[in-house]
């Protein structure tokens, strides 16, 4: 039954106008008894300032070699679940990374494999949160909340406190020993931080962070795509007030935030606009935003390398069907009102997804494209960091880790 669903929907997806023709169709028997997978929510589609498809396709270089799943390596598996965002300490050890059960863990070489570092809540237990390789589905979704999901992770340079951006307990530092970490942010003007999800340190302490949306938390996130609704906010916590303060706000799926290496400027990803965003900090253009490029698919976090250039993990490519469906608001409040499971709706959206990581100078010139085309060794990449000639990456879906030699 699911799969000729799964196989009538494709069919669909690949025919943008057929698909409308069906969606307009079905608008007469549409959700007549609540049953569709929205309906929990208020729905509400808008449309998105996202570029034409094929006018990004034109100029994007691509990979026909796959090098990624070629000479990627597939390491730590069922050992890291969801490992999303993957940091090295000041005297090099790690990686460590955050789990989908709620705990960041560290690398300790072979012999001592991996050892738990940190979590970010005093209600972390071991037998409401380990779920070991079913943490990444949806069996861990009603315990993240009590559990922690520790998204973006920095390490500050001059005393090794580890900051976290949690996507339910906000902005928190733990010190280089580890242990419970402990809250900076968990609301700001009166309201909850429903969804954070990366951050950078300035070099005069104070913290840039993402908050994804005002109105989805992580479990929801596919919401915030489908509706293409513009709520998330880069967000700065200042250590001396201790105070939160707004620095961008109406942005749509803000995630992934780099600084540049001098932090004349500040980066960071808009997820449902595939696009690469710059927030001056210094200079003439000190608070203005440019748009630096537009991406073949749906960014997650941004990391630079030693040379100051930037490592963006996208998750490709957007079809012609995803760019009906956003281009027309009505029609995704139908489509997504059909009476059929969230999760095949999700997986036919993303079907033939793969893994693309691109590095971009400070315009948006691409300087490297590196497909996995297969899914060989990543699929649902969110991280890309370049260490001492390797490429590690992370993934907030699966469980392992990919790393390439590289250059
Ligand atoms: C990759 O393949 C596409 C079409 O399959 C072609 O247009 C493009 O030039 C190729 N790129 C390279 C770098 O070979
Ligand atoms: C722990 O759980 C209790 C009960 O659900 C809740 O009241 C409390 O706020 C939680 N503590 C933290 C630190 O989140
Ligand atoms: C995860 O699954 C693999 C097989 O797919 C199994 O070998 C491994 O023991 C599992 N690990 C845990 C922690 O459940
Ligand atoms: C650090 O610099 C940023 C960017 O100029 C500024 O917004 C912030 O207030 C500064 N923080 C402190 C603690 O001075």
């Amino acid at each position: 039954m699911e799969k000729r669903n799964l196989l009538k929907d494709e069919t669909f997806l690949q025919h943008p106008y057929i698909l409308a023709l069906v969606l307009v169709l079905s608008f007469v028997v549409m959700d007549p008894f609540q049953m569709g997978p929205v309906s929990e929510h208020q729905f509400r589609p808008v449309k998105h300032d996202i570029a034409p498809y094929q006018k990004v396709m034109k100029s994007w270089p691509r990979d026909n070699m796959s090098r990624l799943g070629l000479h990627g390596k597939l390491e730590f598996e069922n050992q890291v679940f969801g490992p999303e965002s993957l940091e090295f300490d000041n005297m090099g050890r790690g990686p460590y990374t955050g789990l989908a059960d709620g705990r960041i863990v560290r690398w300790m070489g072979e012999e001592l494999g991996w050892e738990t570092f940190a979590v970010v809540t005093s209600n972390w237990t071991e037998k409401l949160c380990m779920r070991g390789n079913d943490s990444t589905t949806s069996k861990q979704w009603k315990h993240e909340k009590t559990c922690g999901r520790p998204l973006g992770l920095r390490f500050d340079k001059e005393n090794g406190d580890l900051y976290i951006a949690d996507a339910y307990y906000g902005l928190l530092m733990v010190g280089p020993n580890g242990g419970l970490a402990t809250s900076l942010a968990t609301h700001i003007e009166g309201k909850p931080i429903l969804f954070a999800n990366d951050l950078d340190i300035h070099n005069n302490g104070s913290i840039f962070f993402t908050d994804t949306s005002k109105r989805y938390n992580r479990v929801a996130h596919f919401f915030i795509l489908l509706e293409g609704e513009a709520t998330g906010r880069l967000l700065r916590y200042d250590p001396p007030t201790k105070t939160t303060h707004v620095v961008l706000d109406g942005l749509a799926f803000p995630n992934g935030v780099q600084f540049s290496k001098d932090q004349s400027f500040l980066l960071f990803t808009e997820t449902t606009n595939c696009r690469l965003m710059k927030l001056w900090i210094e200079g003439p253009k000190r608070g203005s935003v440019e748009h630096v490029a537009d991406l073949p698919g749906f960014p997650d976090n941004v990391r630079i390398n030693e040379k100051g250039q930037f490592w963006v993990a996208i998750d490709c490519c957007r079809t012609s069907a995803q760019e009906v469906l956003s281009n027309n608001p009505w029609l995704r409040s139908i489509y997504f009102r059909l009476p059929i499971k969230m999760s095949l709706l999700a997986r036919v959206m993303g079907m033939k997804m793969y893994t693309v990581i691109s590095r971009l100078d400070d315009k948006g010139n691409v300087l490297e494209v590196l497909e996995d085309r297969e899914g060989q060794v990543m699929k649902l990449v969110s991280e890309v960091k370049e260490v001492k000639g390797k490429l590690w990456i992370g993934t907030v879906a699966h469980n392992h880790i990919s790393t390439l030699t590289y250059p």
